[in-house]
């Protein structure tokens, strides 16, 4: 199987490491805009093959479409990060353009190829995508669920002292740190409500912490985090190649689901060979449905920026 990745930046890279330490995959094509920087980083990655023991063979191109012809997978992560001074409009019209025309050339040279969008602000980039691909919708995942998840879960081990693969957490809604929706109540420890083990109080700092997870590691780096995003693609990348029908969280095209239409947003979702397959049916209760209303309009807000700047 060839997967693409698009941007060979920190989190595109790992990315593409984590896919080749897995050894799923036959080839990794690295593509980058800057003139020789996808190659160095895939050459270095391809020197740690014979300590790793890998087999998967991961190729650095710039800009050259050709290479990526026959993917059944691509990732991007190309993008520019909010600069001072630069509006929230201004950036997203900016990765827009970027996102677009990338998505045109992935789908030009692999028409039947699965998207997964990391670009920021995810949702939007996702919806651009699914708007401008005319790809079916299961072929087009936002990844930030899985991520927020796996920052939950971190959360939720610290202050339990558990293993962190032995909680079971989700986190829905949009990817932002006013617009993710952890839900606590449904988290479990093996099974054990973790409800059961938290007060109140302890139950709130949890859930305040997941959702400024990113912005915590921004300000703790200067940029933001590379190694848990990079994980948590490559891990869904995995679920679709190896059709391991894993539940994630991802942002994906609603038709009704949760009572809501032409959004994509973070919702339980089956992936697999198909791409996303369902969304998980999921009982909210009265103030989670509330959380998630409000997060749909917060991403709606987002979205219609590509309307008013003619994008789609
Ligand atoms: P980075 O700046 O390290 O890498 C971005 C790369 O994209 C650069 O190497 C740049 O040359 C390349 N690029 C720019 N325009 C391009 C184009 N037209 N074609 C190909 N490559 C192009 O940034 P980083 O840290 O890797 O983050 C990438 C994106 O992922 C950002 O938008 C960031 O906000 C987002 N992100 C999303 C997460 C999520 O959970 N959805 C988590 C972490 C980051
Ligand atoms: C993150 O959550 C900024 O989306 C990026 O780390």
């Amino acid at each position: 199987m060839k997967i693409t990745v698009i941007g060979a930046g920190a989190v595109g890279a790992t990315t593409a490491d984590n896919i080749a330490r897995k050894n799923f995959a036959e080839e990794v094509i690295l593509l980058d805009i800057k003139e020789g920087f996808a190659e160095g980083k895939a050459q270095d990655m391809m020197q740690t093959a014979a300590l790793l023991g890998f087999d998967t063979k991961i190729k650095g191109v710039t800009n050259d479409y050709l290479q990526t012809a026959g993917s059944s997978i691509a990732v991007i992560t190309s993008g520019i990060p909010r600069k001072p001074g630069m509006t929230r409009e201004e950036l997203i019209g900016t990765n827009a353009n970027i996102v677009k025309g990338v998505v045109d050339n992935l789908v030009k040279y692999s028409p039947d190829i699965i998207i997964i969008v990391v670009s920021n602000p995810m949702d939007t980039m996702t919806y651009l995508a699914y708007k401008s691909s005319g790809l079916p919708k299961n072929r087009i995942i936002g990844m930030g669920g899985a991520l927020d998840s796996s920052r939950f879960k971190y959360q939720l081990a610290n202050k339990l002292n558990a293993s962190p693969g032995d909680l079971n957490a989700i986190v829905i809604g949009g990817h932002g740190d006013t617009t993710m929706i952890p839900l606590i109540n449904k988290a479990t420890w093996n099974s054990i409500p973790v409800k059961d083990f938290l007060e109140e109080n302890e139950k709130e700092e949890i859930v305040q912490k997941t959702m400024v997870g990113g912005a915590t590691l921004t300000a703790l780096i200067g940029t933001s985090a590379w190694y848990a995003p990079g994980a948590a693609t490559a891990a869904m990348v995995e679920s679709i190649a190896l059709n391991q029908n894993k539940l994630f969280t991802a942002s994906v095209y609603l038709e009704g689901e949760l009572d809501e239409s032409d959004i994509c947003i973070g919702v339980p979702v089956i992936i697999n060979k198909n791409g996303w397959d369902k969304v998980v049916p999921i009982q909210l209760d009265e103030e989670e449905k509330a959380k998630f209303k409000a997060s749909a309009t917060a991403v709606r807000a987002m979205n219609a920026v590509l309307t008013e700047s003619n994008i789609i």
